[in-house]
């Protein structure tokens, strides 16, 4: 069979366009390793928080420059939920990376170069010998510009809010949707215009809209790119 080949998949996009439940389920199927980027970019940000490095109206780069060398960031896989979960310096930090209160502080701390540098060095480590399947924002043109299939997913602002909003509900959160619709509206901004590896679609990345498709209708088309791609 064509599958014994193991291909490195990249999946860019803005924030909440849904790219990690698309992933978590493809390398499900394929076997292969999930990589959720934006959960390191997370990480760093609640390590900087909880450090007095970075708050609302604050950022000290060079502090938490500085201290990079002492955040150790580790995915084990949870075999109950099918997926690998983050570690921040040995403590889980799944939960506490996903509030709305991180998700207003990272798209700073991810507009950091040294970050940046140290977070691309361990994903290009990951993906050395292929079988992964990573998403992100600069996945197809800086971590893996060689990726065999690259793909770019879009969704309007609102349909991503409307996602976001009941997701952070149903896990308990006391949110207001126009919070959420403003900060996926800066995140957008702040991700798309900061100078380094801003998000862009690569050349050779499918375009994605999952405006209007179900889960099932995008996993059996994006199955259908990867089957395509194996078989070439
Ligand atoms: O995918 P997410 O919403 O969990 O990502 C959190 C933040 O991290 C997002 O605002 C942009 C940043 N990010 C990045 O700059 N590069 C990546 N490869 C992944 C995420």
């Amino acid at each position: 069979m064509t599958n014994n080949k193991k291909i490195t998949i990249a999946i860019d996009g803005f924030s909440s366009t849904g790219k990690s439940t698309i992933a978590k389920l493809v390398a499900k199927k394929y076997n292969y390793v999930y990589v959720d980027t934006g959960a390191m970019y997370r990480a760093v940000a609640l390590y900087g928080f909880k450090n007095g490095f970075v708050g609302k109206d604050f950022l000290d780069e060079a502090g938490l420059t500085g201290d990079l060398n002492k955040i150790d960031l580790d995915f084990k896989y949870n075999i109950d939920l099918g997926f690998a979960e983050i570690y921040l310096n040995g403590e889980n930090v799944e939960k506490a990376i996903r509030t709305l209160e991180v998700s207003e502080l990272v798209s700073k701390v991810a507009a950091i170069s040294a970050v940046r540098k140290k977070l691309v060095k361990e994903q290009q480590k990951m993906g050395v010998s292929g079988g992964i399947v990573m998403d992100g924002r600069d996945i197809g043109t800086v971590v893996f510009p060689d990726a065999e299939l690259k793909i770019y997913m879009i969704a309007s602002a609102k349909t991503r809010a409307e996602r976001r909003y009941q997701e952070l509900r149903e896990k308990g959160e006391d949110v207001d949707y126009h919070d959420v619709l403003r900060n996926v509206m800066s995140r957008d901004v702040m991700d798309s215009t900061r100078e380094d590896s801003p998000l862009m679609k690569a050349d050779d990345a499918i375009e994605f809209d999952n405006s209007d498709l179900t889960i099932d209708q995008q996993y059996e088309k994006i199955c259908a790119l990867i089957d395509k791609r194996l078989a070439s």
